[in-house]
């Protein structure tokens, strides 16, 4: 009913050079994983196997990572070594990986439209790699936003409360509380001044997407900056009471920074690494 979850790669990652210079900012690790792996997992365990990245230049070591390896798997095999492949090596067995590129960064919103051919007529997920979630005590965030899918048929996307100094870096929503955690959005505001927003509810990078938001975006005109952003044409969707944001259960790094970066290392660390050694 849902299988496809798609993963906007092609961005230039400029926060983290020189670091990004000649590889992707999605295959930096989070202790001894690419980030990107922890999305492909997280989408995986909400049943979307089918993955779309849409990628740009330079991107290639990611559709390697999501590959064999014949000569290490060769050189490891029979070995202890052989187990720290497991994660991956389930990765691959379970899903099946699209590749197109983006040829120019125009915005999250036109990264998506890309991605149009690879969807067809399904509702989709859309995971941004560099958002890292992780879910103690709940399934996943995308398995979460699924369950709720499943129910109210149409776009959510996933929100949480963000203090007001930094509510400027996001797309902020509007709307009427329809039971715990779950809101069906009346408006949106993309990186508002803290006295112009609508609420302290930030949109992250998950969404689940109906298939008539393509034909929005193509018709939505390109913002300011000449870039489309998804959030206005989810505001076509919501306009039709089409949209529901989830706050989410679970902590979310924004590991497109260097803060958060380090500090998602040190809590995967902390966390799962020293206790499970993966
Ligand atoms: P960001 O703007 O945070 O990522 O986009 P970036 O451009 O890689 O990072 P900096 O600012 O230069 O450090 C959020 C996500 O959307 C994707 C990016 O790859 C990132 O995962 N994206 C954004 C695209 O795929 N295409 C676009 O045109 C814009």
């Amino acid at each position: 009913m849902i299988s496809k979850c798609i993963f906007p790669v092609a961005g230039y990652g400029t926060r983290f050079l020189p670091a990004t210079k000649s590889q992707p900012k999605e295959m930096l690790p989070i202790v001894n994983k690419p980030l990107v792996q922890y999305g492909v997992e997280e989408a995986m365990e909400a049943g979307l196997t089918d993955i779309g990245f849409v990628t740009g230049r330079g991107k290639r070591a990611i559709a390697d990572h999501f590959d064999i390896s014949y000569e290490l798997e060769h050189q490891i095999q029979g070995t202890g070594k052989e187990a720290y492949l497991d994660t991956i090596r389930e990765v691959i067995d379970k899903c099946t990986f699209t590749y197109t590129r983006q040829n120019e960064m125009k915005g999250l919103g036109h990264a998506i439209l890309t991605a149009k051919k690879m969807v067809g007529e399904q509702a989709f997920g859309v995971i941004l790699a560099d958002d890292l979630c992780i879910c103690e005590e709940d399934e996943g965030v995308m398995a979460q936003m699924v369950r709720l899918y499943k129910q109210f048929r149409c776009s959510i996307v996933a929100v949480m409360e963000v203090p007001s100094d930094e509510i400027y870096r996001y797309g902020v929503i509007a709307g009427e509380s329809i039971k715990d955690d779950l809101y069906r959005v009346s408006d949106m505001v993309e990186k508002p001044e803290p006295k112009d927003a609508p609420s302290n509810l930030a949109i992250i990078g998950r969404y689940i997407l109906t298939p008539d938001i393509f034909e929005i975006i193509e018709r939505t005109p390109p913002g300011a900056n000449g870039e489309m952003q998804i959030t206005d044409a989810l505001l076509t969707q919501a306009r039709e009471g089409a949209v529901m944001a989830y706050k989410f259960h679970g902590k979310r790094f924004d590991c497109g920074s260097v803060d958060g970066f380090v500090e998602a290392t040190n809590y995967v660390y902390e966390h799962s690494y020293k206790k499970n050694g993966k």
